[in-house]
Parts: C-alpha cells; sequence; structure tokens
C-alpha cells in the first residue's frame, strides 16, 4: 500500500483496501447530524404510513381534496337546484352518490304504492302506484317532468305531492334513482 496523505485525519480513520485511478478513501464515520437525518426520515415515512394510509386515522390529501370537492359540488347543486335540466339530472342518476340517496328516501316514503320493485301495480293489483320501470310514463318521461310529477304530485289519482315534504333536494336524488333504472337520454349518452 502506498503511503496516504497523512496530513488529514489519518490518525482516527482508517484507510479503505481500495483503490479507484489511484485514489484511495479514509473510511470515515458519517456524521451525527446526518445519521439523525436519515434514521429520523426512515421513521417518519413509517409513522407517515402508517397513520395516512395502514390505519385511516390520519385524513390523506387525497381525502382532503375529494372532500372539498364535494363541498363544492354541493354548493354548485344548492345554487342551481331550480334551473337543473334533463342533462344535468341524468348525469345526477348515473352517480352512485345521488342514486344512494334517493334509493333510501325511496325506500322510506314510495314503497308502499309503488313497491320496493319500484313496479307497482304491475306486480301487484293492490299496489296504488304505477310500474316507475317501463318505459311508459303518464305524465311524461324526461327527467324534469318526473321532477315535477314527484314535487307537484298528481293528488287527484293518489300521489302525493312530495316536494314540500321531502324539499328539492331529495326530490332531485328520488329523480336521480328512478331514472338511473333508465337508459341515458334517446340518442345515447
Ligand atoms: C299513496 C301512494 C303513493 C305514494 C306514497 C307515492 N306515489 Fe308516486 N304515484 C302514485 C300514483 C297513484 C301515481 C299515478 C298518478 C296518475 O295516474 O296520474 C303515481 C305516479 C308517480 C310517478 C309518475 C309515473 C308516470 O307514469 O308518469 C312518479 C315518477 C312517482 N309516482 C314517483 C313517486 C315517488 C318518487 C314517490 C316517493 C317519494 C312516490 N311516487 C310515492 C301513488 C303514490
Amino acid at each position: 500500500m502506498s503511503a496516504p496523505n497523512k496530513n488529514r485525519g489519518a490518525e482516527e480513520d482508517p484507510i479503505r483496501h481500495h483503490t479507484y485511478d489511484g485514489i484511495q478513501e479514509y473510511d470515515k464515520r458519517l456524521p451525527n447530524w446526518w445519521l439523525f437525518t436519515l434514521y429520523g426520515a426512515i421513521v417518519f415515512s413509517i409513522v407517515y404510513w402508517m397513520y395516512y394510509h395502514l390505519s385511516g386515522v390520519g385524513t390523506s390529501g387525497h381525502e382532503l381534496l375529494a372532500r372539498d370537492m364535494a363541498a363544492v359540488q354541493e354548493a354548485r347543486l344548492a345554487n342551481s337546484m331550480g334551473t337543473l335540466g334533463d342533462a344535468e339530472l341524468w348525469a345526477m342518476s348515473k352517480d352512485e352518490k345521488f342514486v344512494a340517496a334517493g334509493r333510501e328516501s325511496y325506500s322510506v316514503n314510495c314503497v308502499a304504492c309503488h313497491l320496493a320493485s319500484l313496479r307497482g301495480k304491475e306486480e301487484s293489483p293492490t299496489a296504488i302506484g304505477p310500474s316507475l320501470l317501463d318505459g311508459e310514463w303518464i305524465h311524461g318521461g324526461t327527467p324534469s317532468e318526473i321532477r315535477a310529477v314527484i314535487a307537484n304530485g298528481v293528488l287527484a289519482k293518489g300521489m302525493p305531492a312530495w316536494g314540500p315534504v321531502l324539499g328539492d333536494r331529495k326530490v332531485i336524488e328520488l329523480v336521480a334513482f328512478v331514472m338511473s333504472h333508465h337508459e341515458g337520454p334517446a340518442g345515447g349518452n
């Protein structure tokens, strides 16, 4: 082994046994601050991973974003409730969030007359309401027309007006639920 440069730290740090292009290395211990940063980062990453991903306790950025987007959608919906057109209502009928909410209020308010199957009279002669599954609509089959029937009812025929009882929001969810059983607007979607 050729004589190393003895000037720098050679007393405490041994020389490594290899030589690359005539260059030798001290076998220097990594400084504590460096090791502390490394081990700290490893511990942090494990804790982070367990907190946000493994346990589901922490709210990840992804979930925060989803929550904020839902709030934005909610606010938009509240603003546009009066002006929702057929296209928006069809879109909602393909959004499980609205459909699920509609399914729930349907099971509370509508099954008595339209039955859980939505087939009403078609399934059982003792049911009062007509089928909401067949493509035949007494009062028109666009989502806006369905919405109007649900909201205003057909009192003379025994269909209650649900607008005043449930409010706009729930009526729209019910439209989404009913229309989720039907094909989108004519001409595809
Ligand atoms: C008390 C019985 C009753 C209840 C409860 C009831 N409906 Fe009806 N519904 C009827 C009847 C009867 C008709 C038919 C009206 C007519 O002949 O014009 C009808 C018609 C409808 C129509 C129009 C069907 C068409 O062919 O145009 C829709 C949509 C509808 N109901 C949805 C609902 C929803 C949603 C609920 C729950 C929030 C509900 N109904 C609760 C009795 C009921």
